[in-house]
């Protein structure tokens, strides 16, 4: 995880001049570190200066301004800063002017400014603060590890504010809920109440110590980004209340935007952790039966037994005795394998496993 520390360092600036947001955000990626995530076109993963990956209006508080208008980028309209840009601004997989032209959209469209205009501004806020350079006059060189105050601080020092940085978390906490005992609770819509399997609730970054990786970027999910798994996902991981591209978008934006993945891949590997164990049929197999009421050492146990590791087993706030909840805790290697969750779950000893 540690070349992931390196994957996105983001500058607040302060302007004065629009009303529709509040402060530009401008992000710069370290190639070795995104592309150890996700493969990239070999020649941008040996890159070895921080790139620009976008110029964003932002907001302080949601919601941000993203795709303003539909109005495409022209090439024709970039054509002078052409080079610079392939330079500076390069696409990981080799289509410059489709990522041009998505961050035009997403995100220029909400500038109030001119293609060239935003896209030259970029180029100048990237050229004013050469972070390769800061990191190198303090002492931070590629192929090391440093503490991330570290980064901070170098920058800090060379600018005068303090930047964000997309940190590395330290395991996966993957959870999954039991219809019956959330609905307990909470009105759900009929049909997802009376589902007889645990569903997904999120695939989330964690950290064994606060704080937790939150809202790491604001990058809006886009049904088309996740079509080719959307009646898997509709399937295992239903929103309650009848609006699932609303919770998929919410624990996208929430947990998502910090795992340093596209939302497919994101995606899918909930689902495939969703799969590779059932919970439902592992208690089944154990004798727990959906109806009936077992101490929660029984959950525990059962499930240690086929997975080899400890779950946590969270419980409705209202009603202590209503099993809601299932976490799995995973490390984060490439294929990530089951570790033991922390305990402690606010449940009663004695707990109700509702149908
Ligand atoms: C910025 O946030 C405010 C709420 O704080 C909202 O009214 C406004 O629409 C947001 N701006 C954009 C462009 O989304
Ligand atoms: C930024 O600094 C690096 C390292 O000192 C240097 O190789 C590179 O040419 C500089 N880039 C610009 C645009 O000045
Ligand atoms: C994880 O916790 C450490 C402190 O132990 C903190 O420095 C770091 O910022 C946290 N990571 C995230 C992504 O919040
Ligand atoms: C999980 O197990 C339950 C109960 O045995 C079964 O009905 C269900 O089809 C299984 N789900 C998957 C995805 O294998």
């Amino acid at each position: 995880m540690t070349n992931f520390l390196f994957v996105l360092i983001v500058f607040f600036l302060f302007y004065d001049c629009s009303k529709a947001f509040d402060h530009w955000t401008v992000a710069e990626t370290w190639p070795a570190g995104f592309c150890s995530a996700i493969p990239c076109n070999a020649g941008k993963a040996k890159l070895r200066k921080f790139t620009i990956h976008g110029l964003w209006p932002s907001n302080y508080t949601n919601p941000q301004p993203r795709t303003c208008s539909s109005q495409v980028l022209q090439i024709s309209e970039i054509a002078a800063i052409e080079s610079e840009l392939k330079q500076d601004w390069p696409d990981y997989f080799g289509n410059d002017l489709k990522f041009w032209s998505r961050q035009w959209i997403d995100h220029g469209s909400c500038s109030n400014m001119k293609p060239f205009d935003f896209f030259n501004l970029a180029l100048d806020i990237y050229r004013r603060n050469n972070l390769t350079a800061i990191l190198e006059n303090a002492g931070i060189s590629p192929g090391g590890e440093y503490p991330i105050n570290d980064f901070i601080s170098a920058i800090s020092t060379s600018i005068g504010v303090k930047p964000q940085i997309n940190k590395a978390f330290d395991h996966w906490t993957v959870a999954e809920t039991w219809p019956a005992g959330f609905c307990s609770a909470i009105p759900c819509n009929a049909g997802k109440a009376k589902l007889r399997k645990f569903t997904i609730h999120g695939l989330w970054p964690s950290n064994y110590t606060n704080p937790q990786p939150r809202t790491c970027s604001s990058q809006v999910l886009q049904i088309s980004e996740i079509a080719a798994i959307e009646s898997e996902l509709k399937q295992d991981w239903p929103d309650y209340f009848g609006n699932d591209l609303k919770f998929w978008s919410r624990q996208w934006i929430d947990h998502g935007s910090c795992s340093n993945m596209k939302p497919f891949d994101f995606f899918n590997l909930a689902l495939d952790i969703y799969r590779r164990n059932n919970l439902t049929a592992i208690l089944e197999n154990a004798g727990i039966s959906p109806g009936g009421e077992y101490p929660i050492n029984d959950f525990i146990s059962a499930i240690s037994t086929s997975i080899g590791v400890k779950p946590q087993i969270k419980c409705s706030r209202q009603y202590p005795n209503h099993l809601v909840e299932i976490r799995l805790c995973l490390n984060t290697k490439n294929i990530p394998q089951f570790i033991n969750c922390a305990t402690g779950s606010g449940c009663k000893p004695e707990l109700l496993f509702l149908q």
